[in-house]
């Protein structure tokens, strides 16, 4: 689940943060975090939301990172460092109990999540703005990968769209 400016970019420049997304983005985004078992991240993404996410001990947080040693001391309810492949963390994540799995970004977790086929949906708030620059939604992939369409509306009157795509993988 991400949100993007029209031309791609998952944010404004270098600045990290989505402060510019909708209310109305927020609202369903902070929805879906409540209504997933395990929230997935990068560690980039786990550094810029960090004071505003809420330790819960029923909701598994996975932050991916290559040195989970260096986050030993930042031990709070419901938060996992992993250094695990896209695989084995939707395995421990089953394996707990969870029945759903969202994947926050960024853009290089993204990456690895969508290379292994494990991504089943994208849900996308395309926001009226371009930023030019800025990090894109994902970085290089291995190939390209079909989507379909099967939800969209428009969220305000600034023309916010929420879209909801099936990620085809072969043989679908
Ligand atoms: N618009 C949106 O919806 C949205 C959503 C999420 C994030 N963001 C923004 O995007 C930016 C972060 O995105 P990003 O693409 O630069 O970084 P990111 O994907 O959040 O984090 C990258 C880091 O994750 C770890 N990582 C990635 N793949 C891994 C793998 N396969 N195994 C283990 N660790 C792995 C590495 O951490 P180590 O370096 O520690 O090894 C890597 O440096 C932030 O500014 C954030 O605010 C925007």
């Amino acid at each position: 689940m991400m949100v993007t400016s029209l031309d791609g970019r998952i944010t404004e420049g270098d600045k990290p943060g989505t402060a510019w997304a909708s209310p109305e983005d927020q609202s369903i985004f902070h929805a879906h975090i409540a209504a997933y078992d395990c929230i997935v991240m990068g560690r980039k993404t786990y550094e810029a939301a960090r004071s505003s996410i809420k330790p819960d001990p029923r909701k598994q947080r996975v932050v991916m990172t290559r040195r989970p040693d260096l986050f030993a001391h930042e031990q709070r309810p419901g938060l996992l460092f992993s250094a695990d492949s896209p695989q084995a963390i939707v395995a421990q994540a089953k394996a707990r109990g969870s029945t759903s799995l969202l994947l926050v970004g960024g853009a290089q977790v993204n990456v690895s999540f969508i290379d292994a086929g494990l991504v089943d949906e994208l849900l996308i708030t395309i926001e009226p703005l371009l930023f030019g620059n800025g990090t894109p939604l994902v970085d290089t992939l291995r190939r390209t990968v079909p989507l379909k369409l099967i939800h969209y509306e428009q969220l305000n009157d600034q023309g916010t769209l929420l879209a909801r795509y099936l990620v085809q993988k072969p043989g679908q």
